[in-house]
């Protein structure tokens, strides 16, 4: 589903943060990306979104080159994609369920189906009795709930989540992730970067391990520091 083929990434300013990589993402999958700070897990997601284009290399969706759409088939790539971030990014002028709603109708959705998919979102997120509260006046687990159930509405394939649990406690962290993961059960691709150790331990997916723009590690089940006790490497081909 997601193809990486040799893929570079060089910063206008000399950085190179990405180097030579190569990994499938297969559909259906959840695999998390761990690295050090300033190791290219952003810039990893963002090749996917169409944020950075590669250098070298070519990054396809389906078979598609990302990285040679026109700028007018963009926005067709992202309906494609839910993506959450470490600060939320909820339209703080607006409540949970208008933050929702404006993501359908900026798609054009009819208001019909935006009342009935907003409902299950929120539902599955279990934001049903906070539809109506503003973001200041959520909890961070309650605002990141919000901004998945909004990286949701428009029936995305796979989901990109960028330290999605970087600003909240163990316990929310944890509960955020079994969403993620409940989420994958009903058929989302899911890639989270991350630096929670604990999670990416507890969990046991698939770990992407980067160092200086390097893929390392690509292990199947993997916990976030390599374990030479684990010899189930895969080669991410
Ligand atoms: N727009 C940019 N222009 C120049 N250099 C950049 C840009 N974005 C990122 N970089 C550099 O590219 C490298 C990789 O950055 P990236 O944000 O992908 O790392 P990261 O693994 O997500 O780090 P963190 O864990 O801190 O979020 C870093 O050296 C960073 O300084
Ligand atoms: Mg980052």
């Amino acid at each position: 589903m997601i193809r990486f083929d040799n893929v570079s990434v060089e910063y206008p300013n000399g950085v190179r943060a990405l180097n030579d990589v190569s990994i499938h993402i297969a559909k259906g999958e959840f695999a998390f990306v761990v690295g050090p700070t300033g190791s290219g897990k952003s810039t990893l997601l963002k090749l996917i979104y169409r944020e950075v284009t590669p250098t070298r290399g070519r990054v396809l969706f389906d078979g598609e080159d990302i990285g040679a759409l026109k700028a007018n088939q963009v926005p067709y790539l992202r309906r494609k994609l839910g993506i959450v971030f470490q600060d939320f990014k909820l339209l703080p002028q607006k409540n949970v369920w208008e933050n929702l709603a404006f993501a359908m109708r900026v798609i054009g959705r009819h208001p019909r189906d935006i009342r009935r998919r907003i409902s299950e979102v929120l539902n599955l997120v279990g934001l049903t009795k906070r539809c109506d509260a503003f973001p200041h006046q959520m909890s961070g687990g309650e605002q990141q709930r919000a901004a998945i159930a909004r990286a949701l509405v428009n029936h995305p394939t796979v989901l990109l989540a960028d330290e999605p649990t970087g600003n909240l406690d163990p316990d929310t962290s944890w509960e955020i992730m079994q969403l993620l993961e409940q989420i994958n059960t009903h058929g989302t691709t899911v890639l989270v970067a991350t630096h929670d150790s604990q999670i990416v331990d507890r969990m046991r997916k698939r770990v992407i391990q980067l160092e200086a723009g390097y893929v390392v590690r690509d292990q199947e089940k993997g916990a976030y520091q390599h374990s030479t006790l684990t010899e189930d490497l895969c080669c991410g081909a």
